[in-house]
């Protein structure tokens, strides 16, 4: 399965919701996460993140593997998003910042 990891935090471009063949991201207040369960692994979404954000499970950098179990609560409580929607008006100021887990918000 694919993973969305924390440069997706206060990002949140949604490229990624348009290639989904199988509509498996849902939508956050400020990050979206993958279901896990929906995801075929197609490869699709990862190129298209412009914040690199998007990561297989085998790639998970260290520190960030918990996404995994992340992406998989999360998706259960949030709405599936399949447009693509305006990102906030400063996600290019947050691409790349550390230690945006602390600013997730559910
Ligand atoms: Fe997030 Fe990248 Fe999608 S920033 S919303 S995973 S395009």
């Amino acid at each position: 399965t694919y993973v969305v990891t924390e440069n997706c935090i206060k990002c949140k471009y949604t490229d990624c919701v348009e290639v989904c063949p199988v509509d498996c991201f849902h939508e956050g207040p400020n990050m979206l996460v993958i279901d896990p369960e929906e995801c075929i692994d197609c490869t699709l979404c990862e190129p298209e993140c412009p914040a690199e954000a998007i990561l297989s499970e085998d790639d998970l950098p260290e520190g960030q593997e918990h996404f995994l179990e992340l992406n998989e609560e999360l998706s259960q409580d949030w709405p599936v998003l399949t447009e693509k929607k305006e990102p906030p008006e400063d996600a290019d100021d947050w691409d790349g910042k550390p230690g945006k887990l602390d600013m997730l918000e559910r």
